[in-house]
């Protein structure tokens, strides 16, 4: 994405192992995080939930964790869901899942990611609830979207479970059409990983006129889509789209990440667009955190004052 060095610096820092453990093991590491994490544990993530859904915005939960390497740390993972997804039942809280699919064990195996995850898709589904699967890097991007097809073509399932697509991609648009046939919902973002020019759009601006132009796609398609991002002249465009072909506002919405652009999501929600917001939580925040430095290096800059205050 046009990466200059602090951007790509940033990223390859996400997967640096020890800086990770000594921050996450930090106390400084842990209260820097609170910019854009909601806590710790679940009942963090539940308050966040709950906070948010008294403004009129409903949440998708997180629990932070990727590249599991045991199937026993996978169904940890997973056990989290699905002690959440009883949780926001119980509560009645309007809130939905996102896992990322290495945390489900796809390191590991397919069959074993496939199974904990249908699992849990199961459980979303006799909970009236929804269950995203984040999209990850480039090498995971096929084995993904095969998954979330299989999982959706299940008894039960279709309606219960969605995916995400990454506009900076060259094949994204062959994605979306290809989702669209089988009806399966799609988050749209632009894409956070550092991935090579001969897989994605070196040049922002043309990822951000991809994004614009599946965006339209996505908007006439008749299934209900997510459209996360914090660009407001991409909002702007999606707005005057969205008036002058009369779609209806509520058969879509925007999604934001906790935390960032806060101004934004309340004027959305004021003028009566679907709002909702990315709620990541838990112990193992580091890689998350970095990739947010790594979109907007001044929070470097932002980070460092409040620590300071
Ligand atoms: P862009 O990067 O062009 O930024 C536009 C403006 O938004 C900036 O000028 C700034 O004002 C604001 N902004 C953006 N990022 C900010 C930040 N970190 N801090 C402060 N301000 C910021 N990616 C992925 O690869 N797989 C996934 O599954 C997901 N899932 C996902 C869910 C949701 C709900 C969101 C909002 C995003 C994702 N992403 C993701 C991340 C996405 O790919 C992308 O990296 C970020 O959203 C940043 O891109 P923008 O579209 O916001 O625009």
């Amino acid at each position: 994405m046009g990466m200059n060095p602090l951007r790509s610096g940033l990223i390859a820092l996400s997967q640096n192992k020890a800086l990770r453990s000594f921050a996450e093991q930090s106390r400084m590491g842990q209260k820097m995080s609170g910019r854009f994490i909601a806590g710790m544990h679940v009942s963090d993530a539940l308050r966040v939930a709950e906070t948010l859904n008294r403004k009129g915005i409903p949440v998708s939960l997180d629990s932070l964790g990727e590249n599991v390497s045991t199937e026993l740390e996978a169904r940890r993972a997973a056990d989290i869901y699905h002690q959440l997804l009883d949780a926001i039942q119980q509560r009645g809280l309007q809130a939905s899942v996102s896992v990322k699919l290495t945390q489900m064990g796809m390191n590991i195996s397919t069959a074993i990611a496939r199974q904990i995850t249908s699992e849990l898709v199961d459980h979303a589904a006799a909970t009236g609830n929804f269950l995203r699967i984040d999209m990850e890097g480039s090498d995971l991007t096929q084995a993904t979207i095969d998954m979330a097809r299989e999982l959706h073509a299940m008894p039960n399932h279709p309606g219960r479970i969605g995916t995400v697509l990454q506009s900076y991609l060259y094949r994204c648009e062959e994605d979306v059409l290809l989702l669209l046939t089988d009806r399966i919902r799609i988050r749209l973002c632009k894409g956070a990983y550092k991935e090579p020019p001969s897989v994605a759009f070196p040049e922002k601006a043309d990822v951000d006129a991809n994004y614009l132009k599946l965006t339209k796609i996505l908007l006439t398609s008749g299934v209900f889509h997510g459209l996360a991002t914090h660009d407001e002249a991409i909002i702007r465009a999606t707005k005057k789209f969205v008036e002058h072909e009369g779609i209806d506002k509520r058969s879509f919405e925007f999604q934001m990440l906790y935390g960032v652009r806060r101004d934004l999501q309340t004027s959305l929600v004021k003028e009566g667009y679907g709002m909702r917001v990315y709620v990541p939580f838990g112990t193992e925040w580091y890689p998350y955190f970095m990739r947010r430095l790594a979109e907007r290096p001044a929070n470097v800059l932002f980070i460092a004052k409040n620590l300071l205050k």
